[in-house]
């Protein structure tokens, strides 16, 4: 694998994270700084997206660099029957750094193991979505000034829902406590739960979503149920409805408590809780640029020194 590809947090220490929020920082200060001209960024993407796409897209243009890419694989040769492994061959002819939305778990790495330029994973199936999971932690840090120690309620489809297995996978260096609330179908797969005891982390596990259950939560992570990922649409109407965040349950919640959501939102945060200062998912999204723009550079090893230096000159 090149080693500046972006596959899943796990990779990175709690130094690198942290570093990586302070250049977020930076390009928050000022996101147009010329820093990747004469870079070609392609974005791959095998499944839709709004929001990861875009701010790619706009990081890209904000540094200087040039874009090309698909948005639907059917206006590729993957499907005339192109293979990953060739498309990827391929496209690395064309461009410096690669970002890749698969919806195979474990995609990216594949991909990542045999291209010559970095991969950057922009969601690969219900594994994870190590890029939302940087503009989450700035998200975090910026509303509630650290990241240590806080009350995290992750809420809905836990079982595909790659934003909180990546979200979780970089929290086990910042103590966390974790709630999981989801239907009994849609539960954190097993494999988390080891890792959280593995790293010491606590959780609970709960099926019912109530102002009780929020009242002592710093952060609530408020996901979609994947109605992409269902084998069984029965089970997804037996489940999409499953939770609905209405205004009225956030009357005692904490002062600092903030409300995210990697959007897209279905029905799962009611239009009322929009104009409450604690929905923070908008804003959120928002920090999803200055994070992209640190993660491209990162990725194509320049560092904050250089950022500094180019702002000197
Ligand atoms: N949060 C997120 O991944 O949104 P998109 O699917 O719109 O990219």
């Amino acid at each position: 694998m090149d080693n500046r590809s972006l596959v899943s947090l796990a990779q990175h220490s709690k130094e690198k994270l942290l570093y990586l929020l302070d250049m977020a920082k930076r390009f928050e200060e000022n996101p147009n700084r010329r820093l990747l001209e004469n870079k070609v960024v392609a974005t791959l993407f095998f499944e839709p997206s709004t929001r990861t796409r875009l701010s790619f897209e706009t990081a890209a243009n904000r540094l200087s660099a040039r874009i090309i890419g698909f948005t639907d694989p059917k206006s590729s040769s993957s499907a005339k029957g192109e293979t990953l492994k060739d498309t990827i061959t391929m496209v690395a002819n064309y461009a410096d750094i690669i970002v890749m939305r698969h919806h195979l778990e474990g995609a990216a790495r594949y991909a990542a193991e045999i291209s010559p330029v970095p991969i950057v994973n922009a969601g690969d199936g219900a594994n994870q979505h190590p890029s939302q999971t940087m503009l989450d932690l700035y998200s975090i840090q910026k509303t509630q000034g650290t990241l240590e120690n806080l009350n995290i309620t992750l809420v809905g489809d836990l079982k595909y829902g790659r934003t909180v297995h990546s979200l979780l996978t970089a929290m086990r260096h910042f103590n966390p406590n974790f709630r999981f609330i989801s239907p009994e179908e849609l539960k954190m797969p097993n494999e988390y739960k080891v890792f959280c005891r593995q790293q010491g982390i606590p959780f609970e596990e709960s099926t019912v979503f109530n102002e009780r259950v929020i009242a002592d939560t710093d952060i609530l992570y408020i996901t979609r149920v994947q109605s992409e990922r269902f084998t069984d649409m029965l089970e997804y109407e037996r489940v999409k409805n499953a939770y609905t965040l209405h205004n009225s349950m956030l009357e005692g919640t904490r002062p600092n408590m903030r409300i995210l959501h990697p959007l897209p939102r279905v029905n799962e945060i009611s239009y009322d809780v929009d104009n409450n200062p604690k929905a923070y998912y908008f804003e959120q999204a928002k920090n999803g640029l200055y994070a992209r723009e640190a993660i491209l550079c990162d990725v194509l090893g320049i560092t904050i020194e250089d950022i500094d230096n180019y702002e000197r000159k």
